[in-house]
């Protein structure tokens, strides 16, 4: 599928967003290896510290849905500058989904295109568990 494709959807989902606290509302969209797409928003909490970023929430209802192979992610703010997924996210991304791509976008265009990899360079993961 286009890029464009999974930007809509995570456009959409972003829509659901619970951010009372920040008001910065995110949307993702994940491709699973079959083509599905699963959404995620973020959702904030009183005590803040209990968060979820949208990229994890999609991660986790993929993974609570059964699907185990992903391609890619688009990632959507409402920010000039592109918005990437934070540190934890990263970990989860790169854990369960390898080196996808992460396509990041505003609400009217694309804002950029990198593979996981790139940012999370020199990852712990299950290697070093041996
Ligand atoms: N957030 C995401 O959902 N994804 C990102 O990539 C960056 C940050 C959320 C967490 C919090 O609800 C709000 O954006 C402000 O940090």
């Amino acid at each position: 599928m286009p890029a464009s494709e999974l930007v809509v959807a995570a456009r959409r989902a972003r829509k659901h967003a619970r951010a009372d606290y920040s008001r910065f509302r995110v949307g993702a969209a994940l491709e699973t290896a079959d083509g599905t797409i699963v959404t995620g928003c973020n959702i904030e909490n009183a005590t803040y510290g209990l968060t979820i970023c949208a990229e994890r929430v999609a991660m986790f209802k993929a993974l609570s849905e059964g699907h185990r192979r992903f391609r890619r992610i688009a990632v959507v703010a409402d920010t000039q500058d592109p918005t990437p997924p934070c540190g934890p996210c990263r970990q989860i991304l790169w854990e369960f989904g390898g080196d996808i791509e992460v396509v990041l976008a505003n609400l009217r265009r694309e804002t950029g295109r990198m593979q996981l990899k790139d940012l999370l360079p020199l990852p712990f993961d299950r290697r070093l568990l041996r």
